[in-house]
């Protein structure tokens, strides 16, 4: 079929849902009343005792030393705000060791494996990492996988699969754009791309013979990842959740964060986009004088196997748990002349599913909602230097501010203002760096 012809038959099959698209993002929370979480679904760990995390790190250690833990990284986005030609993972954001993110997150996976195999006497604690990618980006990420010998991980403990793709759409949601004369412009179709990507690339089939019951899900971009977390993932097995979510603190009322809530009438949880929230609720505040809605959605989830495997099909099958939204996106096409271009403002629609939209199938209590301080654990990388927020600067000077912490409370002595970069190989958490007591340590130094 050439390109023209499959541009007409997808777009007299997609238009009503594009239109449908259009129309729910006018009227995404028309009639929704929203309160923060119950307090029986929120902890966290920025209040609670050392003892309660010592124990959920205990429990999810056990279960990596058993094998049953799997993690799946998302990695299908296409960076466009980064700019990069390589996909996020591959980026070198400027630490002195000069390691990209992929490397990064691999090592924590390493030490994680080593950590579980210490602590219960082990030698083969195994942690199976599902990397998605999607067409843009699948070719260049497991080249650079294999280029740099998996970074320690055996080949075999690494799957590469993809998300779907879906056409793009012109501003008004009628044509499909052309890459060129023989193709369609398509791009990823959102992180809530994911439940379908599991369930048609076998997976579940995957975490059924290798004897998985625990996920760990996160995104590529973030620097800081607590790579299949014991804390994270004892948290929700001692609780029983199904499904589980880690948040930081919103920065304050202004900040432009989605927030995890609860969905009043619905009595499941949700997440509302900053764009959705009044000024009021926002602004309000609880007895302790914190914003009563500040649980900023990180994408960071849990989930247990035994629910992916009860839900996963309903949720892909229907619309009502994971509809389609629209983005209006920059996207590289042919114009009306037939000429390729690279717009400078939005020009078309990407559609895109959200991942947490299946949140509502959650029953309250099997739904758990877990702070963690933002310095520990969350700096996304979103743009280009140069921009005010979420850039290579500032993912390093966070890496390394949370290093040099980490090297201070065990005794060690810096100049001030000198920094140093902890390799996930030697600490996962700040742990095992009792070495470091009384040393001077020079700036940038890679301990
Ligand atoms: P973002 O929504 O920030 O998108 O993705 P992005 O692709 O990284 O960057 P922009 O918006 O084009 O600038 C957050 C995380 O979700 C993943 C990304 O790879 C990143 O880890 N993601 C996003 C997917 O895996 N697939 C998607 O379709 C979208």
């Amino acid at each position: 079929m050439s390109a023209q012809e499959k541009k007409t038959q997808l777009e007299s099959q997609l238009s009503p849902v594009v239109q449908q698209a259009i129309k729910l993002s006018q009227t995404a929370t028309e009639g929704r009343s929203f309160r923060p979480l119950p307090s029986s679904s929120s902890f966290s760990l920025i209040d609670s005792d050392a003892d309660v995390k010592a124990q959920w790190g205990h429990l999810g250690l056990e279960a990596i030393s058993q094998g049953k833990v799997g993690v799946i990284l998302m990695a299908g986005g296409q960076g466009t705000r980064l700019g990069s030609s390589m996909p996020k993972g591959c980026y070198n954001i400027g630490l002195p060791s000069n390691k990209s993110l992929f490397q990064i997150q691999a090592e924590k996976l390493v030490k994680v494996q080593q950590l579980a195999n210490e602590k219960f006497g082990t030698t083969d604690a195994r942690v199976q990492w599902y990397v998605m990618t999607s067409k843009p980006t699948r070719d260049n990420t497991e080249n650079f996988f294999k280029e740099n010998g998996y970074f320690g991980l055996s080949k075999d403990q690494i799957v590469f699969f993809n998300q779907g793709t879906l056409p793009c759409f012109d501003k008004a949601g009628k044509q499909i754009l052309l890459e060129s004369k023989d193709a369609i412009a398509e791009s990823p179709d959102g992180n809530g791309g994911l439940y379908k990507a599991i369930y048609t690339n076998g997976l579940l089939e995957d975490f059924a013979a290798r004897g998985i019951e625990h996920i760990h899900m996160y995104c590529v971009d973030n620097v800081l990842v607590r790579v299949a977390d014991p804390v994270f993932i004892g948290f929700s097995i001692e609780n029983k959740f199904e499904l589980a979510t880690k948040v930081v603190r919103k920065r304050d009322a202004s900040e432009s964060v989605g927030l995890i809530v609860l969905d009043e009438a619905l009595q499941r949880p949700a997440v509302i986009e900053y764009s959705e929230i009044s000024k009021e609720l926002s602004e309000q505040k609880d007895n302790s004088g914190l914003l009563s809605f500040r649980a900023a959605n990180i994408v960071n989830h849990y989930y247990s196997v035994e629910l992916l495997n009860k839900r996963i099909t309903t949720w892909i099958d229907n619309q009502e748990f994971l509809p389609f939204h629209i983005a209006y996106k920059k996207i590289p096409c042919l114009n009306e002349e037939g000429v390729f271009y690279k717009p400078t403002e939005p020009n078309g629609i990407k559609l895109e599913q959200f991942i947490f939209d299946v949140f509502k199938d959650i029953p309250l209590d099997k739904f758990g909602c877990l702070e963690v301080e933002r310095s520990d654990e969350f700096s996304p990388l979103k743009n280009a230097s140069g921009a005010k927020n979420d850039t290579p600067e500032t993912s390093v000077a966070n890496y390394l501010k949370l290093g040099t912490k980490w090297v201070k409370d065990q005794g060690a002595t810096l100049e001030d203002g000198d920094l140093v970069e902890v390799s996930s190989l030697t600490s996962y958490a700040g742990e095992g760096l009792e070495s470091v007591k009384g040393e001077k340590l020079s700036n940038l130094q890679i301990i």
